[in-house]
């Protein structure tokens, strides 16, 4: 169930509708009286495909108790944008127009997604009642900070759709990881010939920042350790950037104390060249030979070093997956190892992976990285069991 009540931002509000129905929800929009003055009630009924309800008192409504009726069987009601008033009267569980009424008779979680401006925001009033809220087990999503519809500019601003479609999808994954600590490598690394030059590899780092942000959201505290990449750092993620493997090893063993599980993505690399050359290497006609010393092999250390956090490794192969991933298993000693064809899953967006682990092998479907990285932490969290 979507509320949407008296703000500007109401017309993101439309936007989220597409998106989650897009995704496959069944979105029941609850318009206020305010939110109707932004966006009328036909946009949200195209884009839902189903009725809008905006009266307390609607005799159309499923059993004609539409204050009960609505969210029975909602997986979740979220109000974006949540005004100010709006929350007041949420604090104060008045039941006093549909949407309060519906929020309290509910019996699904409640998140909402403020959007006022930044001094109503911060007054003491509005303090008081998101104080309320969080005590009362309400989810809070944003504000963010920026520029306002008003022309001022600071904390009070909605999220944008795509975020709290992000966000609400986070929150409904089950919590396998809560208090657990991840600490995982991802991306490729460079390592230097010359000033200009280097060896590396085309790992885009989706599948490692994939996996950080299904963590986080299975309740987990995240730590990344990331080669150089383009991506933006996963909400909630703390992210240490890294050039080099020695840079990537000395890193993650300045924050393994503690951790219960370490997931090595990153595309290490396996050589770095012998020497560093101080200036850029000068073009010759003859042949030229460059000499390579092996990098350390980050994951196998970490699974030898005393109270080793629960390892998974990743395999990328581009021939016989089973045979050389259950290799490396058995090699490094991990109790997971997670395969890929590269052809399957280098540098795209979806991916499709066998888990190997004492037990055998399990081919989970192909999917975008973010859902075959939630089957991989559903897979972990089930091997952990108690531990
Ligand atoms: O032996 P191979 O490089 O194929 O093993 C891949 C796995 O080992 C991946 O999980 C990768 O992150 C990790 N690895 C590592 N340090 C290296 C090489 C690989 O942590 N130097």
């Amino acid at each position: 169930m979507l509320g949407v009540t008296g703000g500007i931002a109401a017309y993101k509000a439309a936007e989220l509708t597409r998106l989650l129905v897009k995704a496959g929800a069944t979105v029941d929009v609850v318009l206020s009286a305010g939110g109707a003055r932004f966006v009328g009630a036909a946009t949200f009924q195209a884009l839902s495909g189903r009725p809008v309800w905006s009266d307390l008192w609607d005799e159309a409504a499923p059993g004609g108790m539409a204050h009960i009726e609505l969210s029975r069987g909602a997986d979740a009601i979220l109000v974006a944008p949540a005004t100010a008033d709006f929350l007041a009267r949420l604090a104060q569980g008045r039941a006093d127009d549909l949407l309060t009424t519906l929020c309290l008779a509910r019996e699904c979680p409640l998140l909402v997604a403020p959007a006022m401006n930044r001094q109503m925001w911060q007054q003491a009033p509005t303090r008081r009642n998101m104080q309320v809220l969080a005590d009362d087990g309400v989810a809070l999503l944003g504000p963010a900070s920026g520029e306002q519809a008003c022309g001022e500019v600071g904390p009070g601003r909605m999220l944008e759709a795509e975020e709290l479609f992000d966000e609400l999808a986070a929150y409904l994954q089950p919590k396998l990881l809560a208090g657990r600590r991840v600490l995982l490598t991802a991306g490729p690394t460079i390592e230097a010939i010359d000033p200009v030059r280097a060896i590396t590899n085309s790992s885009s780092g989706k599948m490692g920042y994939a996996l950080a942000r299904a963590c986080h959201e299975a309740g987990a505290a995240v730590t990344l350790v990331s080669g150089p990449v383009s991506l933006p750092v996963p909400r909630g993620v703390r992210r240490s950037s890294v050039t080099s493997a020695l840079e990537m090893r000395t890193q993650v063993f300045a924050d393994l104390p503690g951790q219960d599980i370490f997931i090595a993505v990153a595309a290490v690399a396996d050589y770095r060249p012998a020497s560093l050359a101080a200036d850029k290497i000068k073009k010759g006609s003859a042949e030229m030979t460059l000499s390579l010393l092996p990098n350390p092999d980050i994951l196998a250390e970490v699974a030898a070093s005393p109270q080793a956090p629960f390892c998974v490794g990743f395999a990328a192969e581009s021939r016989e997956l089973a045979q050389y991933a259950e290799a490396k298993r058995v090699a490094k000693k991990l109790p997971l190892v997670v395969g890929n064809l590269v052809q399957d899953g280098l540098g795209a967006d979806h991916n499709s992976v066998i888990l190997f682990d004492a037990r055998g092998a399990h081919a989970l479907p192909t999917a975008p990285k973010l859902e075959v990285a939630r089957g991989i932490v559903a897979h972990i969290a089930k091997l952990l069991g108690g531990r």
